[in-house]
């Protein structure tokens, strides 16, 4: 008997994209609030855009959505920084991918007083650097609307990769 034709059977990775324009920094920092909601212990999420694109103001909305201990800052003099859960939920570890040469194994020597498959790990500058570590990830790509610095404009997209992510309704339009 033939086989019903199944395009999702075709993908390996199944992708969940939403694409929208924030206009400031406080709208960037509320995505962050809103995204918290979808994520569980485990969780990957990669932030893709160039300096001062607004990742860490992101990860800040993350951390504040999650309930987590302690300012998000950028983490650049630092390889990572653990915020434990003050609300029961899953920490929330901000990785600066820049310093981490090796990718995300890497940080199993750094000796993290968190397990990462308890955590939710958000990654700037992971790009070409995680990806093969977990099929699993919310991608999200920052860019200026327009090169001016002053201009708060920004688009971002949201793409979910792997079974995780299958079919997840974003929620944002
Ligand atoms: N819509 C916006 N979203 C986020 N940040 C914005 C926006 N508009 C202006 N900004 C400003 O841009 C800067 C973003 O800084 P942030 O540290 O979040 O960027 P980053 O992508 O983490 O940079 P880096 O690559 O240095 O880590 C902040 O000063 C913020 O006030
Ligand atoms: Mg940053």
């Amino acid at each position: 008997m033939e086989t019903p034709h199944s395009p999702a059977a075709e993908t390996a990775t199944s992708t969940v994209t939403a694409r929208l324009t924030l206009h400031s920094p406080e709208e960037t920092q509320e995505l962050g609030r809103t995204l918290a909601k979808l994520l569980r212990p485990g969780d990957l999420v990669m932030l893709t855009g160039e300096l001062g694109a607004g990742k860490t103001t992101l990860t800040r909305g993350l951390g504040e959505g999650l309930g987590v201990r302690g300012a998000v800052t950028s983490p650049t003099f630092v390889i990572a920084r653990v915020h434990p859960s003050l609300v029961g939920g899953p920490a929330l570890v901000h990785v600066d991918a820049y310093r981490l040469g090796g990718g995300l194994d890497e940080m199993e020597d750094l000796d993290l007083d968190v397990s990462l498959p308890e955590s939710v790990v958000v990654v700037e500058w992971g790009e070409g650097k995680v990806e093969d570590l977990s099929e699993d990830r919310l991608h999200v790509v920052i860019h200026r609307v327009v090169g001016s610095t002053d201009d708060e404009r920004r688009t971002v997209t949201l793409t979910g990769y792997g079974a995780r992510w299958a079919g997840v309704d974003l929620g944002l339009g």
